[in-house]
């Protein structure tokens, strides 16, 4: 069973695919890490984030036992990922890899931006995770917070409004809604609620799939 999780920064996505794949007893990708990892090892080289070439060159290069390092989350990682993300060399690069993680025999719980549209159309199930920007700033500011890294709720904001922008209107893989993927507004939701909707939906796509088939 491979399920597709995408949605925009801090909607949730990446902690609800973590508790999916331990329900179901599946590996888990973060794709956003890759290209965090790509962005990191870009700037390590002293290359320029916005030539496409150089940053392919990273994409191929990448080393993806270094995926966990906790220096990926920080919020300039992020924002340099966003950059890196938008060259279609990059992603081509980056596809492989993630095809090949998908093709697991007992499959996968796969989330990012473009895998239900892009990496996995196929997908068994997919789910948009999303929220609105303030929520998901709120939730970011706390995250970093705890982290010691001083920054203002305002200016988290405007970092997730700037990258939800450059993630929605690049031309190579957009971030939308798949249109066979269901919904999932955690505004709302706690971390244990968002999960159990999103089982709910899972169980859902699945019992309409066994019907047809
Ligand atoms: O954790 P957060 O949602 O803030 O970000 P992330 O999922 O780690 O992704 C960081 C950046 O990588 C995003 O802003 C996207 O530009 C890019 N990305 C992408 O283009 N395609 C993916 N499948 C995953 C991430």
């Amino acid at each position: 069973m491979i399920i597709a999780i995408d949605g925009p920064a801090a909607s949730g996505k990446g902690t609800v695919a973590k508790r999916i794949a331990a329900h179901y007893g599946l590996p888990h990708l973060d794709t956003g890490a890759l290209y965090r990892a790509v962005a990191r090892d870009t700037v390590a080289r002293g290359d320029d984030l916005t030539d496409p070439a150089v940053a392919a060159a990273a994409a191929g290069h990448l080393d993806v036992d270094t995926l966990d390092d906790p220096a990926l989350r920080t919020a300039g990682v992020g924002e340099a990922a966003s950059i890196v993300a938008r060259h279609g060399e990059v992603r081509a690069v980056l596809l492989e890899y993630q095809r090949r993680f998908a093709k697991n025999p007992a499959g996968a719980v796969i989330d990012g931006r473009d895998i239900g549209t892009v990496i996995c159309p196929d997908a068994d199930v997919k789910l948009f995770v999303t929220a609105s920007s303030e929520e998901r700033a709120h939730r970011r500011y706390l995250e970093l917070r705890e982290s010691g890294i001083r920054i203002s709720e305002d200016e988290v904001l405007a970092d997730i409004r700037n990258r939800d922008a450059r993630d929605r209107t690049r031309e190579a893989s957009p971030l939308r809604q798949a249109e066979d993927a269901a919904l999932l507004d955690t505004t709302n939701l706690d971390i244990d609620a968002a999960f159990r909707a999103a089982i709910d939906l899972i169980e859902a796509a699945m019992g309409q799939a066994g019907q047809a088939g």
